[in-house]
């Protein structure tokens, strides 16, 4: 405490001399203008993975056959500072993230994203059926073809039973291993996605003041534009399908930012997802976070939070310890990025046949 008080006692004089100077140069018409670095102290929030908790940072785990059910959702065995050999890992992780939030600097907070992709969809099962080249310049563009729909593709059986896995997991880790469940939930508007975190939270043994109701979030849909699994429904759909599901501010009607020729870049992406845990970090005080979304948008939010790649399979759910500081500068870029128009071809190029 001693050397602030020193520090500014000795500078009391300056700014005394300085506020006479500036006085006077006023009175002489002579005031300089405030330096530039005074008048925008711009800051940002700067997020990192906070590695070691989980084998997913890990670059040692490979993400290609890894499963959150049969792993303790990758939480690694061990012990963390002064905790209870009688408490579950999740349980001594849980105590280790409010230490490590009542610690943290001002300015700096920690939450941890448990970061869900929606389960099969009929676009993942066209996709696979006419492989990549067909899809991207093509089939992705239709509405589906003569006995499949994928416009704002539904779950298919499949994709609702990986739902359904989901939830017998949370079960399962809320019984025995007591885990922290979600304070706040999000989603994605699309409706794969909402049906996934519906069946994924519905009918679990949640506290009673931690609720599953998911604010539909338009940030965190998919990759924009061209195919039509990524067009939403209409608010009134969702509104129809959940309606007690709350919208993000300004959630419109129709759909504002599927454009039919032009799709969002990556980098168009990573400033989108930025925008959307910038909003998430600055407005939600809640350390326990639950996102459903896609894998393109998942992958660009780990990019953003300095995760490695880590790639989910349909209905694969994972966990982010991230640390999120306050620091000077303007940050990365955050408004619209650029989009491309993607290659069409004129006609169904021919089935290849095996
Ligand atoms: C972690 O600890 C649990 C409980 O003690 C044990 O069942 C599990 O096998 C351990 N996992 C690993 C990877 O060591
Ligand atoms: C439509 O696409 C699905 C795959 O999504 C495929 O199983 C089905 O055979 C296709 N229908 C026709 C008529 O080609
Ligand atoms: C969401 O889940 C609840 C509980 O299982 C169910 O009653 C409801 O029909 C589901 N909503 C939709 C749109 O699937």
């Amino acid at each position: 405490m001693a050397r602030p008080n020193i520090s500014i006692t000795c500078l009391i004089p300056v700014f005394f001399l300085a506020t006479v100077i500036v006085a006077v140069l006023i009175m002489i018409g002579e005031a300089p203008s405030p330096a530039p670095e005074m008048e925008s102290e711009s800051t940002y929030t700067k997020y990192t993975t906070v590695t070691g908790y989980f084998q997913q940072d890990d670059p040692a785990t490979e993400d290609k056959n890894f499963d959150y059910t049969t792993s303790n959702f990758g939480l690694i065995n061990k012990s963390y500072d002064g905790d209870s050999d009688s408490k579950t890992q999740w349980e001594k992780f849980g105590v280790e993230v409010a230490r490590l939030n009542e610690q943290a600097r001002d300015g700096t907070q920690y939450k941890v994203l448990y970061m869900g992709r929606h389960g099969e969809g009929y676009h993942n099962v066209a996709e696979a059926f006419y492989g990549k080249r067909d899809w991207d310049c093509y089939w992705s563009l239709q509405d589906g073809n003569e006995t499949s729909t994928w416009v704002d593709a539904l779950l298919t059986p499949t994709g609702i039973s990986q739902a359904q896995e989901a939830n017998d997991f949370w079960r399962r880790l809320i019984v025995t291993e007591k885990i922290q469940t979600p304070q706040s939930y999000y989603t994605s508007p699309l409706l794969r996605c909402m049906a996934t975190a519906n069946v994924t939270f519905s009918g679990l043994p949640l506290p009673s003041d931690r609720p599953f109701v998911p604010l539909v979030n338009e940030l965190i849909r998919e990759c924009i534009g061209a195919h039509t699994c990524d067009r939403r429904s209409s608010k009134t759909i969702i509104q129809k399908n959940y309606p007690d599901w709350p919208f993000s501010e300004g959630f419109s009607e129709e759909d504002p930012l599927w454009d039919a020729e032009l799709r969002e870049t990556g980098e168009a992406m990573d400033r989108r997802l930025r925008r959307a845990v910038d909003e998430i970090f600055g407005s939600d005080k809640n350390t326990w976070i639950s996102i459903s979304s896609h894998s393109g948008a998942i992958a660009s939010i780990l990019r953003v939070l300095g995760h490695q790649t880590f790639s989910l399979g349909t209905g694969q759910v994972i966990p982010v310890l991230v640390k999120a500081e306050k620091v000077a500068g303007e940050g990365p870029p955050r408004e619209k990025g650029p989009y491309t128009r993607v290659s069409t071809c004129a006609a169904p190029p021919p089935t290849l046949s095996p």
